[in-house]
């Protein structure tokens, strides 16, 4: 069996570290000797002849500190009798604690959590007996025991043999692809008329596995974006073509929002008119303008939204899309998307969107790779053929087939 992992968590409220401790997976890991949590409570160790393990303090204000004697003859003690530790303050005022952090403690065999009361804990503490310090997010606790139980049970999880089952750390949220986790459901497949993703039910295991990953990406634009790769330092134009669809320009809309922040890195070209395709002169008038000021001719990546209207989250589509290929672009150029509307073109079936990156001529082309973790640059939408799995390999199939190049690019 492998080492057990050892917490000593030092507080004020042992009872209530050691009744979370004892409950649940954590506890059964305790019984089976994988996990052990000691805790020691700091008033044991003051030298205070009325018991006191805090202070007022210096230079006024309201509320107690901590002492530093309590907790340095607390840690010298328990270092002596159960052995060296990797030593924790938890505190709010301290990077945030998430799952690499946990992964990283994981590694360690004793760990010591350190907590205080939010008042705060002698500063010398921080200075000089702990190895690093933990918040478990931008919000104000009583006291560190709430936040120590959080890290023993997110660090306890990832150590073999605490979960029934290995794989289950492997494809949930936060996981090494910082994408959130896709939806899960069980019977009944229809619950008051609520059914489940119809993909789910065939059986078909590719199908399934490109839907959880585009739903996961998906969920992530959504609801966490900040977790997405950030955005490369090329200077992007975005062009909407005329006659663009209501997705398409919603999709354009939250594009500009989401890149506004970059200030001048995004240039919008919105255009409303009748044609449904780009206009060529306005391309290269823009293409004329790009070299006049960056030096150099502009990548033209043309995103295609296309299939059905009713796909609601078209933009949030084009959205992935772009920042994906952005996060995965050559070494700043100047990149031209041209969000190019096929919705409803006669003859074509759907199939779903893309970008589609035309290198300029010469060996500077951009060469892209799939960035790390993402297996697509477009994810699929369901019941819409994925696109190839990398942005050559789908730009030279695209250029294969007549009805979907363009010659409308400059
Ligand atoms: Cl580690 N301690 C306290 N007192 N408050 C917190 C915290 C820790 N993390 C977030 N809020």
């Amino acid at each position: 069996m492998t080492t057990p992992l050892e917490f000593e968590v030092f507080t004020l409220f042992p009872a209530a570290v050691q009744s979370f401790a004892s409950s649940g997976i954590l506890g059964r890991a305790a019984r089976d000797g994988r996990v052990a949590v000691h805790t020691t409570d700091f008033r044991q160790f003051t030298d205070d002849r009325h018991g006191r393990v805090d202070d007022a303090p210096f230079g006024g204000g309201p509320g107690m500190t901590i002492r530093v004697q309590p907790v340095a003859a607390a840690l010298a003690h328990v270092s002596q009798q159960r052995g060296a530790m990797h030593r924790v303050l938890l505190t709010p005022s301290a990077p945030r604690f998430d799952q690499p952090t946990a992964r990283r403690l994981a590694a360690h065999d004793r760990i010591g959590l350190l907590c205080g009361r939010y008042e705060g804990i002698d500063d010398r503490v921080r200075e000089h007996f702990v190895d690093e310090c933990l918040s478990i997010g931008d919000y104000v606790l009583n006291g560190g025991e709430v936040a120590a139980a959080v890290i023993i049970e997110a660090v306890a999880r990832l150590r073999e043999g605490v979960l029934g089952n290995a794989a289950s750390v492997e494809h949930e949220s936060y996981d090494a692809s910082n994408r959130l986790e896709h939806p899960q459901y069980t019977r009944p497949e229809a619950f008051e008329g609520w059914r489940v993703p119809a993909v789910l039910l065939t059986g078909d295991h590719a199908a399934i596995h490109r839907w959880r990953r585009s739903a996961a990406v998906r969920r992530t634009f959504e609801l966490r974006p900040d977790l997405l790769p950030p955005l490369s330092p090329h200077v992007s134009y975005v062009v909407l073509p005329r006659g663009a669809s209501a997705a398409s320009a919603r999709a354009f809309h939250r594009v500009s929002g989401l890149w506004q922040p970059q200030g001048d890195r995004l240039r919008a070209h919105a255009r409303a008119g009748a044609r449904a395709q780009p206009d060529s002169r306005d391309l290269r008038d823009l293409r004329r303008r790009v070299r006049a000021r960056h030096g150099e001719d502009p990548v033209w990546v043309r995103v295609r939204l296309a299939g059905d209207a009713a796909h609601a989250d078209e933009a949030t589509s084009i959205e992935m899309c772009l920042t994906m290929v952005d996060a995965n672009g050559g070494a700043g150029a100047p990149i031209v998307w041209v969000l190019d509307d096929d919705n409803g073109a006669p003859g074509r079936p759907p199939h779903g969107f893309a970008a589609v990156l035309r290198p300029r001529a010469g060996p500077r082309g951009p060469g892209l790779a799939d960035p790390p973790g993402i297996e697509h640059p477009s994810p699929p939408i369901a019941g819409i053929p994925a696109p190839a799995a990398s942005i050559e390999a789908f730009a030279s199939e695209l250029a294969a087939t007549p009805a979907a190049t363009s010659d409308s690019l400059p």
